[in-house]
């Protein structure tokens, strides 16, 4: 089990989840992920200081800080 933060609350994710899915998997509302496959854009978070990122898109890893608006 991985930990990571969203917004600065601890979340768990299991190895190979996607950060979208770990911060929606944690209860998280936002708004957000529509394809999962890396086209509309929706899941924009900024992941350990990088705006913009594609969470759909992004495994993750121990220690990460995820925001989201
Ligand atoms: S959910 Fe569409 S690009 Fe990530």
């Amino acid at each position: 089990m991985l930990k990571l933060r969203h917004n600065g609350r601890e979340i768990e994710a299991t190895e190979r989840t996607t950060v979208a899915a770990a911060v929606l998997g944690a209860g998280a509302r936002i708004a957000g992920p529509l394809c999962a496959m890396g086209v509309c854009m929706g899941c924009r978070m900024t992941i350990d200081g990088r705006a913009h990122q594609l969470a759909c898109q992004t495994l993750c890893r121990e220690g990460m800080e995820v925001e989201t608006p």
